[in-house]
């Protein structure tokens, strides 16, 4: 259990926080010292996956510019900062024969040690889609088992290089997001739009699950590994962080509210049940029949428990209605509109993002309850309607911005000290603007603006609040 705390209204000294990112939105140098390229690097050239047709090749030019984005992390006061190592940057074939890049390994080092010096806890992912290129030309990247082995021994290379001064670990991020959008919708590299409703001759109906059974397989042997050669002696911990939106029924009909348990059950039981209940949840049986892959009862003693703890990237709430034929969201309709016509919250950038703090707290209840781990929030964040289209002095001052990181962190405070939830850290989404993906620099996420013509970094208003808000909250030790 966590540090008991004196006073309903703090946290304890040891609770970690910061703001996270992810090395191919913010690294760029991507011809730089060695590294392979990554599927991301020709996706994001393909003409109309992003929205601005710009790719990851300069980024927040971080790869370049590290040390001002710790001085940034120094002003805001974190305690931790959650970064991603690029595999191709560490083995730029990515296989377990393939040979390994020390400029790669020398960077990511000098970034723990510059960290640790500034007394900032490195939380450090592995995986945050920015698979090498090589793997995907060599068998299909996620959709062949060859990754696991693959996979396991770049973890292997991470925890000897790095595990002496890591002492958190996540092994992949948001495992949906690569199965279903990279793999099932195609807005994600590696683009497989294999969607049964949208290209009836694709390989559509089977691969985004085949993708995210070897996505839990290569975690699962990666914590194996961490846990029986490494844990003893570098002391750390492992688990997985999966991204999962609350849902709520649109209504109290029966259908609904069996809706928003099968949303859920997609969203977030695909990957959690197996991991901390040791099987697939019998909803996604029922819809995907034999095209859900079944773990041999070897794997499944890998597989079950293999997450030290519970890593939670989230950001909104989904209103549930049943129906539609869409599997990738367990066949429910999402709206932000109750059936009074008014909205759940402010409306973000992107369409599928409003601010609903109650969400978020009843979110923390239910996989406290359910998966019984501590929890971790990993990445939570708001991207301002419009932000890009302001002048700098209008982006900084991200009114809605701060109310959305007001009600989480007032949420996150009762959660814990109200309602009992075991809550070790939160990364807010993201220190800087960055690569959002498909969207290009068009939405931006950061609590940090970025101007991308000189690329120098503005602390917003909301980073201050970020900032303010933990000091009172967190005392130091
Ligand atoms: C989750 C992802 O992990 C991150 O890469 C992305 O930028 C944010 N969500 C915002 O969409």
């Amino acid at each position: 259990m966590s540090t008991h705390v004196a006073s309903p209204n703090k946290l304890p000294s040891d609770f970690l926080w910061g703001f996270a990112t992810a090395s191919f939105q913010i690294e760029g140098s991507t011809d730089v010292d060695g590294r392979g390229k990554s599927i991301w690097d020709d996706f994001s050239k393909l003409p109309g996956k992003t929205l601005d047709g710009r790719d990851g090749d300069v980024a927040t030019d971080s790869y370049q510019r590290w040390k001002e984005d710790l001085d940034l992390l120094v002003e805001y006061g974190v305690n931790s900062y959650r970064f991603s190592i690029a595999w191709s940057r560490i083995i730029p074939l990515g296989g377990r024969n393939d040979p390994i890049n020390e400029a790669g390994i020398q960077f990511y080092s000098n970034l723990i040690d510059a960290l640790l010096e500034r007394g900032i806890v490195p939380f450090v992912t592995l995986y945050h889609w920015d698979l090498p290129q090589a793997l995907y030309e060599r068998y299909g990247g996620w959709l062949s088992k060859e990754i696991v082995e693959d996979y396991v021994h770049y973890a292997r290379v991470c925890f000897e290089r790095f595990g002496d001064r890591v002492k958190y670990w996540l092994t992949m991020n948001e495992p949906w997001c690569i199965s279903i959008l990279g793999h099932g919708r195609g807005v994600f590299a590696p683009g497989r739009s294999s969607d049964r409703m949208r290209s009836p001759e694709g390989d559509s109906s089977t691969e985004p699950w085949i993708a995210g059974h070897n996505v839990i397989l290569s975690h699962a042997y990666a914590s194996k590994l961490y846990r029986e050669e490494f844990k003893a002696t570098q002391g750390g911990t492992i688990g997985i962080t999966l991204n999962g939106d609350w849902a709520l029924p649109y209504d109290d009909s029966p259908e609904n509210v069996a809706a928003a348990q099968h949303a859920l059950d997609v969203a977030i039981g695909w990957f959690a049940d197996p991991i901390y209940l040791g099987h697939y949840p019998a909803y996604m049986k029922e819809m995907l029949g034999d095209r859900l892959p079944t773990f041999t009862p070897e794997e499944l003693v890998v597989v079950k428990g293999s997450s030290e703890f519970y890593g939670m990237n989230t950001y909104t709430t989904n209103l549930c209605k049943a129906g539609g034929d869409d599997e990738f969201q367990g066949k429910v309709e999402y709206t932000f509109t109750r059936p009074d016509g008014s909205q759940l919250g402010t409306q973000a950038h992107c369409a599928w993002l409003q601010d609903y703090p109650e969400g978020f707290r009843q979110l923390l209840n239910y996989l406290w309850k359910r998966y019984k781990h501590p929890i971790y929030v990993t990445e939570n964040g708001f991207a301002v309607k419009d932000e890009n289209s302001m002048a700098i002095e209008q982006a900084i001052a991200d009114h809605d911005r701060v109310q959305y990181f007001k009600g989480n962190t007032d949420a996150l405070l009762a959660a814990r000290n109200e309602d009992g939830v075991d809550l070790r850290a939160y990364f807010a989404w993201s220190l800087l603007d960055n690569f959002e993906w498909a969207d290009g620099y068009v939405t931006r996420f950061g609590l940090t603006y970025v101007d991308y013509d000189t690329q120098k970094r503005y602390p917003k208003e909301s980073g201050k609040f970020v900032a303010q808000w933990f000091k009172e909250h967190v005392p130091k030790e």
